[in-house]
């Protein structure tokens, strides 16, 4: 396949994504919380960052047991974050500004608050209003045993008994997540027109696409068969499940393309899918299902050429098969920070390992943590494709690990048992002030402190802020900056052909068009080629390139 030229190509085959998780990003309305008006203020740093699009956490209204990936109604805005017509003045200044919106569709469960739960509740077994979702009859004598043997990702069973309306135990319904996050039944068709209509809604507000949460887990397989004895409840370990990655997602994904394609505009989906082998990935980007989806054998890599260079590869090929765009991510709100991550010296391995949050801290040396994130910055945003980055990443931001236990909010604590601390720890509001004030900037109201902030900031949050930041010239902001700004003058750069250059087994070295070279250093100093240095991720040893750094050249 020949590529057209980038501004003739679709935008999102080289876009740069913004993720912002809302809660924690920008609170106008001094609750502590963020929301959408706290977005709309902020448009001008995220213009001169450099990025091309935003993709927005769940806003919808929500009881927040996994801060909006409970969804009790996907065609309105949360109170605590603003209304619709926050949302439509949002999307309208950012399309002024050339910024693009996704927002993030959570099409595998609702909460147990939407109107369709409590309705099946009510309605009894054999209703319609039960088969929207997964009801089934237990097994065992009185049907005291859940249906089969599945657990939820955050821990447990993944079925829940409930009380019928005569005051007796009664069926069971699945949830893959938490008790409060009912899955659908996706082999109900008004489950399917349900979802076209929200699609619809939102298409008609001018969103420019949708991140798809758990794509690749609506369709069930046939009659729920038990899991294998030895179930892991990650998501990473649950390849084969027979909850995940089954055929009939596609033809999900075929009907939506229809509907993004009747828009003008190059409406886009992208697919969150923790799916393996790459192979597996390129099948949710054929030319009729989805636009792009998360490289998460590129987050789960430690910081190793070999590994890396390795999921590159894969990737590549995979996706070469179907013609799509690669879409690089190393961080988002469900995964240790890869400050943390590179930090940790994690061995080669299993992407299991580099997800661990009960690392020990002690071992962390935090300022190997930034040069290696700062490197694979650089990395990630030559290689082809799209990219996709995490607020506060921009920041080199580590994960924040001293949140007491007792202000812990994520589902995942409390479903373990108090045993996995879950993800709060990625997802601190963030800094923009160095004082304490408004919760180091991240609320309008002054009188906001860091404690008061939904999850608690700690002391040494605002040496990380955008404030310290802007006035730092070698600050990873401004690495950002500059990167985004060489990439978008740089036609060579986004979706198209690279090169390896053979410089060592601790090198990962690639050449795109334009004489364009990228060159990441993992082990001692190199020789660096002739060439002038557009842009360095550290300091650089006169013509030598450091460890755990890295350099985009324009060659001779
Ligand atoms: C996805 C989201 C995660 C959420 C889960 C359940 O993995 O990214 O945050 O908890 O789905 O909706």
């Amino acid at each position: 396949m020949t590529l057209p030229s980038r501004s003739a190509r679709q935008w999102w085959r080289d876009a740069v994504t913004y993720q912002i998780y809302i809660r924690s990003f920008a609170d106008s309305n001094g609750d502590g919380k963020g929301d959408v008006e706290g977005i709309r203020t902020r448009l001008p740093y995220l213009k001169s960052l450099g990025i091309d699009a935003i993709w927005i956490t769940p806003w919808y209204p929500s009881p927040q047991n996994d801060h909006g990936y409970d969804v009790a109604d996907y065609m309105d805005i949360e109170p605590d974050y603003g209304n619709l017509d926050d949302a439509k003045r949002l999307i309208k200044e950012a399309h002024d500004l050339g910024i693009r919106i996704i927002v993030d569709i959570v099409p595998n469960h609702s909460s147990d608050q939407h109107p369709w739960f409590k309705e099946a509740l009510a309605a009894g077994p054999g209703s319609a209003a039960r088969d929207r979702y997964i009801f089934r009859d237990g097994k065992g004598e009185n049907g005291e045993l859940p249906p089969n043997n599945w657990n939820a990702v955050f821990g447990g069973p993944a079925w829940h008994r409930i009380t019928e309306k005569d005051g007796k135990p009664g069926q069971w319904f699945l949830h893959l997540f938490a008790t409060e996050q009912p899955d659908f039944n996706w082999e109900n068709k008004e489950v399917r027109g349900y979802f076209e209509e929200v699609l619809k809604f939102w298409l008609d507000l001018g969103v420019d696409g949708f991140r798809i949460d758990v794509a690749h887990g609506m369709i069930k397989a046939e009659g729920l068969p038990d899991t294998p004895e030895k179930d892991s409840p990650e998501m990473l370990a649950a390849v084969a499940m027979p909850f995940w990655d089954q055929d009939g997602v596609h033809e999900i994904y075929r009907s939506w393309r229809k509907i993004l394609d009747s828009y003008p505009g190059d409406r886009m989906a992208v697919a969150e899918a923790w799916v393996s082998p790459a192979s597996r990935i390129a099948r949710y980007l054929r030319h009729d299902e989805l636009a792009n989806s998360f490289n998460f054998d590129f987050l789960t890599s430690p910081w190793d050429a070999k590994v890396l260079r390795e999921r590159i590869d894969g990737s590549l090929a995979a996706i070469k098969e179907v013609g799509a765009p690669a879409s690089w991510v190393f961080n988002n709100h469900d995964v240790v920070r890869s400050v943390d991550r590179f930090a940790l010296g994690l061995t080669p391995g299993t992407g299991e390992t580099t997800l661990d949050r009960q690392g020990d801290p002690a071992k962390l040396d935090l300022n190997l943590g930034i040069k290696r994130a700062r490197a694979g910055a650089l990395l990630m945003l030559a290689l082809p494709g799209g990219a996709y980055i995490y607020q506060g990443e921009e920041l080199a931001l580590p994960e924040v690990r001293d949140i007491p236990e007792n202000r812990l909010t994520d589902p995942r604590w409390r479903m373990s048992n108090f045993t996995d601390r879950g993800r709060d720890g990625c997802r601190v509001p963030l800094p923009w002030k160095s004082d304490q004030a408004g919760a180091f900037g991240f609320s309008a109201h002054s009188s906001v402190s860091p404690t008061d902030a939904w999850l608690p900031q700690s002391n040494w949050w605002g040496s990380f802020s955008v404030e310290a930041q802007e006035k730092n010239a070698d600050s990873t902001l401004h690495l950002y900056r500059k990167a985004l700004a060489i990439r978008a003058s740089e036609e060579g750069l986004g979706d198209g052909p690279m090169t390896w250059m053979e410089m060592g087994e601790n090198v990962l070295a690639f050449g795109r068009p334009g004489n364009f070279l990228c060159i990441v250093n993992f082990g001692e100093e190199i020789l660096l080629p002739m060439g002038e240095v557009l842009l360095s991720s550290g300091p650089l040893n006169n013509e030598r390139l450091p460890k755990d750094t890295a350099v985009w050249i324009r060659s001779r």
